[in-house]
């Protein structure tokens, strides 16, 4: 019993830093969120997620980090994107869904049942249209499927024309109007200064900025 314990624990171990270097890898690539992967791979590492939910697939560089994340667990990973991204993933416990990720929350929980997954996610990263409207509807729709404690992540709170890496490299963005960091203070009632890195704690949520790199916001539940 002990044996197999810390053979399970030898696995993980390795195939934490295996995929730590991984992901540090995939991170020289210049893409317009390349400074963020090795973050949200930490971050991702301090919960133990029985449901990863990502809206908005893109490239799948967030992918291909959450995946990652997912098989040290063996957690079903379900990714939502409005284009066929089926391609991006290759981890066996990813779903991909092809849908509007409004159009799918209220069918979810069914999802979920036909497939006997518990429809509470532990850690919900969210990278879609950056338009105020539609971030206000993901965070009406899908917060209410947060686990009491849970850890959500929003891209692209600090988006701009252009954009600014940690080399001070630029890369080409546009002007979305605040739209997410916008429907982010509209939920917490409160205003936040995105073009600055910050720690706020708001209402049982612990709230992390990093601004480059068209900004991060890391947002842990840490009472439900
Ligand atoms: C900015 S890209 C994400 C890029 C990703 N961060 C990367 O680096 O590869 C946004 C993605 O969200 C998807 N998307 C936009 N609106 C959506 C919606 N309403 N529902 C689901 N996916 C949506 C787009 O098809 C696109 O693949």
């Amino acid at each position: 019993m002990l044996k197999n314990y810390l053979a399970t624990k030898d696995t993980v171990k390795g195939s934490l830093l295996n995929s730590l270097a991984a992901v540090r890898k995939r991170s020289l690539k210049r893409t317009d969120i390349c400074d963020h992967l090795e973050t949200i791979f930490l971050e991702c590492l301090g919960i133990y997620p029985r449901l990863i939910v990502e809206l908005g697939c893109g490239d799948g560089e967030p992918t291909f980090v959450l995946e990652r994340v997912a098989k040290l667990w063996q957690a079903p990973l379900v990714s939502v994107d409005s284009d066929d991204r089926r391609e991006v993933g290759t981890y066996s416990g990813r779903f991909f869904i092809q849908s509007d990720d409004i159009e799918l929350a209220p069918r979810f929980a069914g999802w979920c049942a036909q497939r006997n997954i518990p429809s509470v996610i532990d850690l919900l990263f969210i990278d879609t249209s950056h338009i105020y409207e539609h971030t206000v509807q993901e965070i009406r729709d899908w917060f209410p499927f947060l686990a009491p404690r849970c850890k959500v992540i929003f891209h692209d709170t600090n988006l701009r024309e252009v954009f600014v890496r940690k080399d001070v490299s630029t890369g080409k963005g546009w002007d979305n109007e605040r739209g997410v960091i916008r429907a982010i203070e509209e939920h917490f009632h409160q205003t936040f200064a995105e073009e600055s890195d910050f720690t706020s704690e708001i209402d049982g949520w612990l709230i992390r900025h990093i601004s480059h790199c068209n900004g991060l916001m890391v947002m842990d539940r840490y009472e439900g």
